[in-house]
């Protein structure tokens, strides 16, 4: 358990992380920083007194600033605005940059030895704002989005073959957008290649309604995106962490030549352990899963050249 872990940005994704948190036992203290008066006061309250029922005692707290988050070991963060029905994650770069930018210097004002993971969006380039903004090494910026990516496969791909989400195999790589690659080269079942047991136009299928899995859910929800799997995809990225499991998860990592990609965050396998970020695991990938990395990759620069910090 760590002392302290803070979420910063107690909306949909933030409160329900910090709720994830404090039911898995993994801090003393869930830290919920929001710019919004009153809301993370609120909702930490209201966290900190179930308590009792689920059996935690996580002391939850909220806060408009930063004080109660110094010396955190851990800060997700997932300030910022949020897709609606139209808009693409690409779509809300120039709000979150400013938003990202500074909480980043608040982290590294607070808690200079912490790690961040990310959850705002356009992800990658967010990862990319965030390490500009704290000064952080890469073992120490992450972001979420391959674990959420590969969940929402993974649960399409159980359903399609009507076996159990937990006896699936997978990892989506690439950026948190249209372009992402589930690999299906690296899929099993229990270890039976996918392509044993699932025929091509249904996996074709499936690959398109992962890409499309974030857009499906904000064309329900309308008001915003989804939120109960993305903060069960940072608690796990946490959870890693904390208690130093060497997890090999997709994340978003700052690649300094992995996969043929220099100075840019991308989602690749990771080892995540109490240092964050403890290697990137380089596979060979198909000539095909290769381009289409490569063409993920190229999509998460062109938004990242249109920022200016
Ligand atoms: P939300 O609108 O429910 O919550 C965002 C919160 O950020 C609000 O409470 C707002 O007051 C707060 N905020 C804004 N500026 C802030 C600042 N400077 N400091 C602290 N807090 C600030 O949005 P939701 O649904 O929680 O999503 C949050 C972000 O996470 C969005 O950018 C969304 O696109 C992204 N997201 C990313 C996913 C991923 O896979 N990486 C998955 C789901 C959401
Ligand atoms: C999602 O994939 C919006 O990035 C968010 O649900």
């Amino acid at each position: 358990m760590l002392n302290k872990i803070t979420v910063v940005g107690a909306g949909n994704v933030g409160a329900t992380a910090a709720q994830r948190l404090a039911e898995k036992n993994l801090a003393r203290t869930v830290v919920m920083v929001d710019v919004a008066e009153g809301i993370p006061q609120g909702k930490a309250l209201d966290q900190w007194q179930s308590g009792p029922i689920e059996g935690y005692d996580t002391r939850v707290v909220g806060a408009n600033d930063y004080e109660a988050a110094a010396g955190s070991e851990i800060f997700v963060v997932t300030a910022g605005i949020a897709r609606k029905p139209g808009m693409s994650r690409d779509d809300l770069v120039k709000t979150n940059a400013g938003i990202v930018h500074s909480v980043a210097k608040e982290i590294a004002r607070v808690a200079p030895k912490s790690i961040i993971i990310v959850v705002s969006n356009p992800l990658d380039v967010m990862c990319y704002v965030a390490m500009q903004g704290s000064g952080f090494p890469r073992e120490r910026v992450l972001g979420m989005a391959g674990v959420l990516d590969t969940a929402r496969y993974r649960t399409f791909l159980a359903e399609a073959m009507e076996v159990s989400v937990e006896d699936i195999q997978a990892m989506v790589l690439g950026g948190h957008g249209d372009t992402m690659v589930p690999l299906i080269s690296y899929t099993t079942v229990s270890g039976i290649p996918v392509t044993q047991l699932l025929a091509k136009d249904k996996l074709d299928a499936i690959v398109a309604r992962t890409r499309n899995g974030g857009a499906e859910i904000v064309a329900h929800l309308k008001t915003g995106s989804a939120y109960y799997a993305p903060s069960a995809a940072a608690v796990q990225m946490v959870e890693a962490i904390v208690l130093d499991k060497k997890r090999v998860l997709p994340c978003a990592a700052w690649l300094q030549g992995e996969y043929g990609l220099r100075d840019m965050f991308c989602g690749v396998p990771c080892k995540l352990g109490k240092n964050g970020l403890e290697g990137v695991i380089e596979v060979p990938l198909t000539e095909q899963e290769r381009k289409d990395l490569t063409a993920s990759a190229e999509a998460v620069r062109s938004v990242q050249a249109t920022l200016s910090l």
